[in-house]
């Protein structure tokens, strides 16, 4: 799959998580049930798609929307702050060693999390990021993808 941009690339992560915390929430189940191996399995899958997600923001996209567009550091800085408290879930997340009705709240309030926050970036830094003048997207898309790619082979090893 080819990307247009950065933009593109980053928003096909936000899909692509939003399908698991929708399959997470499918199989709200018992505790005992056969289907609780697969819910904390997706849960972590959860954790780490979004690890890897959020930095490359941090380490590539964000240095670059603060270079191109120096008036918006505030608007970068509260992303950089729900990036953070995204983590702080995740990591009570991954201490988790089985599916539990707790486990189920720190998804869906993360999911929620995850939900202001891109819809932030879709409607406020895509589009700025799309106009400031100086940004190459799609040499920033290159980039992302190969830390994308480095960071995932990372977490499969
Ligand atoms: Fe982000
Ligand atoms: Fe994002």
């Amino acid at each position: 799959m080819e990307y247009r941009d950065a933009c593109e690339l980053l928003d096909a992560d936000h899909i692509a998580v939003k399908h698991l915390f929708v399959g997470y929430a499918r199989l709200a189940v018992a505790p005992d049930s056969p289907d609780a191996v697969n819910r904390l399995d997706i849960a972590m899958k959860i954790c780490d798609e979004l690890s890897v997600h959020a930095q490359i923001e941090e380490e590539i996209f964000y240095p670059a929307l603060r270079e191109a567009l120096p008036a918006d550091g505030d608007l970068l800085d509260e992303a950089e702050e729900e990036h953070a408290q995204a983590k702080a879930l995740i990591a009570q997340i991954r201490e988790a060693g089985a599916a539990s009705a707790e486990v189920d709240d720190l998804v869906a309030r993360l999911n929620r999390a995850i939900e202001h926050h891109v819809k932030e970036e879709r409607d406020e830094l895509f589009p700025k990021a799309r106009t400031a003048p100086g940004m190459d997207l799609v040499a920033l898309r290159d980039q992302l993808r190969q830390r994308q790619q480095e960071l995932v082979s990372m977490t499969a090893a």
